[in-house]
């Protein structure tokens, strides 16, 4: 598919004819790794419109903000930066500049209209669904309309990714983001993306391969398969038989070029028997799984309808340990959620102890309106939830100190990613995620090699080549 497929070609203005500078966009980015990536799509659908990136907001003739709805108060958040961006655009059109203000990502596709009503300084509003509309979108804004696009018809969502891939696999290092599924339908009560994100569609299989085949002819090493529910992706095999997640990463790796791949985020619930298999039997899935629990308390499980217990999860993660033991867990806690007790509270300390995570987020709990958890009795004291968060977040603060710890000495593959902050250094990944810095001279940019680790620091490790 070409590009001009789907996304219908602009007129260029008469300003641009005439060799005015190029009009520029500054993106700015709220959130999870599905927003990075939907960034970099938007600004690869801006770069063919003619529209170039800058870092300086001043400067931008487009601010668009990329947001995230998962955060504490986050919509009005997003309401008082766009306070100050009406300054901004005001000291512009002081100077004769014409400014537009867009609002994208979660918070648009939860507020819509509403953001017009409240902001009037946006000129247009889109949803994460409807990117691949945003060069018609910002020509109408341009135009003086007020656009609100937040509709969205199933098979539209993936349509707009072929077309852009040419552009955004140029502007990649050796890794890279492929988003293979989206949208939620676990309704899990204090979650806000079935919601704004819909419920799951799952890109089919011969697209994702072409874009992974793309990726690796432009040198991409490693590539993270994303979702907000990535292992419940399912989809057609070439063989017309029903594919898991499990069945898709056999046939990425057998692409030349990928030497390493990874997924996030997964549901406890669909890790199912063919995905355990892939940990077991592919070197290339790299043994480090993103695997959010929540809450160690069956009671509180419920009530977020998890749909499994604390003993559902630990005997997932002994299985999946069976077959890959040196596999680095890494989770997402909720402390405070509506009815949580002390004993609660010891449920998710103890499970922690028992999973031990080299990796986790935690949080605590805040309402989202129109979730369920909103709407539950029993809301904890905010001194409450600092406490327990406190203790939290040192007990997986010593675990995560613990794992890196246990590496040194220890001797690992390692992928150089990028040069280093210091001269002569470069960093790279380990097969845990962590980052990992060795001597520029060790190997090129692309590279894995092996190395030996030295020391291990507050958020990377030190090597030196084997
Ligand atoms: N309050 C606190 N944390 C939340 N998360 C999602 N919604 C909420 C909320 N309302 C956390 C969950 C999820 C992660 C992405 O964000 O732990 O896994
Ligand atoms: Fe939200 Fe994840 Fe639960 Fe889906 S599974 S509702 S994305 S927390």
């Amino acid at each position: 598919m070409e590009l001009n497929d789907t996304i219908a070609p602009i007129e260029r203005p008469a300003d641009e004819a005439a060799g005015a500078p190029p009009r520029k966009v500054f993106l700015k980015t709220y959130g999870c790794q599905m927003n990075v990536y939907d960034s970099q799509r938007m600004a690869d659908a801006l770069a063919a419109d003619g529209y170039q990136p800058t870092e300086a907001i001043e400067d931008a003739d487009l601010v668009l903000l990329n947001t995230c709805h998962i955060r504490e108060k986050a919509a009005e958040k997003v309401y008082s930066e766009l306070g100050r961006i009406r300054q901004l655009k005001a000291d512009r059109a002081a100077e004769g500049r014409e400014t537009l203000v867009g609002v994208a990502g979660c918070v648009a596709q939860a507020e819509g209209d509403e953001i017009l009503r409240r902001a009037p300084v946006v000129d247009l509003v889109i949803g994460p669904q409807t990117y691949h509309r945003l060069p018609q979108v910002v020509r109408k804004a341009r135009a003086g309309e007020k656009v609100v696009e937040t509709e969205y018809a199933i098979e539209d969502k993936f349509d707009h990714l072929p077309a852009l891939r040419e552009k955004a696999v140029r502007s990649r290092g050796v890794t890279a983001f492929l988003t293979v599924q989206e949208g939620c339908d676990k309704f899990c009560t204090f979650c806000v993306v079935p919601y704004t994100r819909g419920s799951e569609v799952s890109r089919p299989v011969a697209q994702i391969v072409a874009e992974a085949q793309r990726l690796a002819e432009a040198g991409v090493r490693e590539v993270t398969l994303l979702g907000q529910n990535v292992n419940a992706w399912h989809g057609e095999g070439p063989d017309g038989a029903e594919w898991g997640l499990g069945q898709l990463l056999f046939r990425l790796a057998e692409i030349p070029g990928i030497a390493r791949l990874r997924y996030t985020t997964s549901h406890p619930r669909d890790m199912d028997d063919a995905l355990i298999a892939a940990h077991r039997d592919l070197p290339s899935l790299m043994p480090y799984l993103h695997l959010p629990v929540q809450s160690g308390s069956d009671a509180i499980l419920k009530a977020m309808n998890r749909k499994h217990t604390a003993a559902d999860y630990l005997r997932l993660v002994d299985r999946i340990r069976a077959v890959r033991p040196d596999i680095a867990m890494s989770g997402d806690f909720i402390v405070g959620f509506p009815g949580e007790t002390d004993e609660d509270f010891e449920a998710t300390m103890q499970i922690i102890r028992d999973v031990s995570y080299a990796q986790a987020f935690s949080f605590k709990y805040s309402p989202r309106p129109g979730t369920p958890g909103a709407d539950l009795a029993f809301h904890i004291d905010e001194d409450v939830k600092d406490e327990r968060l406190q203790r939290l977040q040192a007990l997986l603060g010593e675990q995560q100190k613990a794992f890196a710890a246990s590496l040194v000495g220890t001797q690992m593959d390692l992928l150089i990613e990028k040069p280093g902050r210091n001269t002569g250094q470069r960093v790279g990944r380990s097969p845990w995620l962590q980052p990992v810095i060795v001597d520029e001279k060790a190997g090129e940019i692309g590279d894995i090699i092996k190395v030996r680790i030295t020391k291990a620091g507050t958020n990377s490790l030190f090597s030196e080549p084997v």
